[in-house]
């Protein structure tokens, strides 16, 4: 009989099936550098980054890992761990440098390289359109407040399915909304550093109509036939049983939350709340839900934590002495299996996939290793309460660790690692921690298993 504390790769990886897919995620501007090279255009990140005090290390992404110029090292060491995908995200401005009109050829090939290497090494590609680095050009012209930025979104995306559409395993449209909109645009401490309720709103919802219109042009046009949008979703709890602190969570899940998913899944945004914005609520245009609500084939949950909120202030609290990541996030893998069977019930929808879990912690290098043993002990866990999930019937097809690489964590510099594989920052040498090599120690036990249950499958004729 296998203990449930058990949580070795041999056993984790039984409680999958054959068909599950794994991998490691990064994004363009947290890992490419090359902010000025060959092309690309300016980023909103990159105008971000300039002004004095936004980044805690005043930092950019100007060098990030070098990700640019050591790209096929760094596909031998995603292949070197045996996983299944890999996610990155595409650079807007460095294929369109000015987020409309012409292409960059040198941005293109640089992805074409990037997809047909991981195709090569056996690593699926899964692309994000956006993952928060507009063109500074649109942003000159309104940026996500702009409905005109919608139509360049989706002549963004339909130019990029054309190009490498068919070579993809997933192609997701948005990276967390609703980090764009309220981090960059109401509390402005992400780019572009706006602070206004009303033009975060109407950014949430044309993201989301971006989104939709986007979906369905790709319908229409072929390519990739796994099309989604990646939710920053945590588990929400209220702090005590208490009738108003429980007021104050079904609030924090609808604004966090339903505000995203009613749209995408329901087509209507969650009852009541339009009426309560007043002067501050979007313009939405006949048609738009619709759009939003278009089909899709997979929604990505990035989880990291949970969020307890309670009446009084402060409205978010940490109650539990429950042990905090460097990001002072709670570790609470109990909220990964809660939040995917909540969303299971609640919308129906045909896959899940873990597009980013993973946690900060920094650790030295010593004798060439990095025993960040809290890190594993994080993935085995909630890896574990996926598998708990899938057991309660909910779709997870897939599961990605955040991230490959130790990178340029936004408004926190590169003090905050997330990699498993540790970046040194003085000369950009790679170095697997604790946790790649456990990653490939699961890799290794799922293909074992994948021998075990379908030869052909594990044999990569089964897709
Ligand atoms: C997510 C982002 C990702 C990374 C992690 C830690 O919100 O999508 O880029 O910064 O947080």
């Amino acid at each position: 009989m296998t203990l449930p504390h058990d949580l070795s790769p041999v056993t984790l990886s039984k409680r999958f099936p054959p068909s599950f897919q794994w991998g490691v995620a990064t994004a363009a501007f947290q890992v490419e550098g090359a902010s000025r090279e060959d092309g690309k255009g300016e980023s909103i990140w990159d105008r971000f980054c300039a002004q004095p005090g936004v980044i805690a290390d005043a930092s950019n992404g100007d060098i990030a890992c070098d990700h640019y110029h050591r790209l096929d090292a760094d596909l031998d060491l995603i292949a070197s761990l045996g996983l299944d995908v890999y996610r990155f995200s595409i650079s807007w401005p460095r294929v369109q440098p000015l987020g409309q009109g012409a292409w960059n050829e040198k941005g293109l090939d640089f992805y074409e390289r990037l997809v047909d290497g991981l195709l090569k090494r056996g690593v699926r590609p899964c692309l994000t359109l956006n993952h928060w680095d507009l063109p500074q050009a649109l942003q000159d012209e309104g940026g996500w407040n702009d409905r005109n930025t919608v139509h360049h979104f989706v002549d963004y995306a339909r130019g990029i399915n054309r190009r490498l559409g068919d070579r993809l395993a997933m192609l997701t449209t948005h990276n967390e909304p609703w980090v764009i909109a309220v981090l960059g645009h109401e509390q402005g401490i992400f780019a572009p550093g706006i602070r206004s309720r009303r033009v975060a709103l109407q950014v949430s919802h044309h993201l989301l109509l971006s989104h939709g219109l986007a979906v369905q042009a790709l319908r229409a046009d072929g390519g990739c036939g796994n099309l989604g949008i990646v939710l920053n979703l945590g588990h929400v709890e209220p702090a005590s049983d208490e009738p108003e602190d429980h007021k104050a969570a079904d609030r924090g899940c609808a604004w966090g939350r339903r505000w995203y998913l009613d749209p995408l899944f329901k087509g209507q945004y969650p009852a009541g709340l339009i009426d309560e914005l007043g002067a501050d609520a979007p313009t939405i245009m006949d048609g738009d839900l619709k759009a939003i609500s278009a089909p899709i084939d997979h929604l990505g949950v990035n989880y990291y934590t949970r969020s307890v909120f309670r009446a009084a202030s402060p409205f978010d609290v940490k109650t539990s002495g429950l042990p905090l990541t460097d990001m002072g996030w709670e570790i609470y893998p109990r909220g990964l299996t809660e939040l995917l069977c909540w969303l299971h019930r609640e919308y129906p929808m045909p896959a899940i996939w873990i597009t980013e879990n993973g946690a900060a912690f920094d650790d030295p290098v010593e004798d060439g290793r990095v025993h960040d043993s809290r890190r594993v002990a994080y993935l085995q866990n909630h890896i574990a309460a996926v598998a708990t999930a899938l057991e309660r019937e909910v779709p997870v097809a897939g599961y990605m660790v955040w991230s490959l690489l130790d990178n340029f964590e936004w408004a926190s510099g590169y003090a905050k690692r997330f990699g498993i594989v540790h970046v040194d920052y003085t000369n950009l040498e790679r170095t697997p921690k604790d946790s790649a090599l456990w990653v490939r120690e699961l890799m290794q036990a799922v293909t074992q298993m994948r021998q075990r249950v379908t030869p052909r499958l594990a044999s990569g004729s089964g897709d």
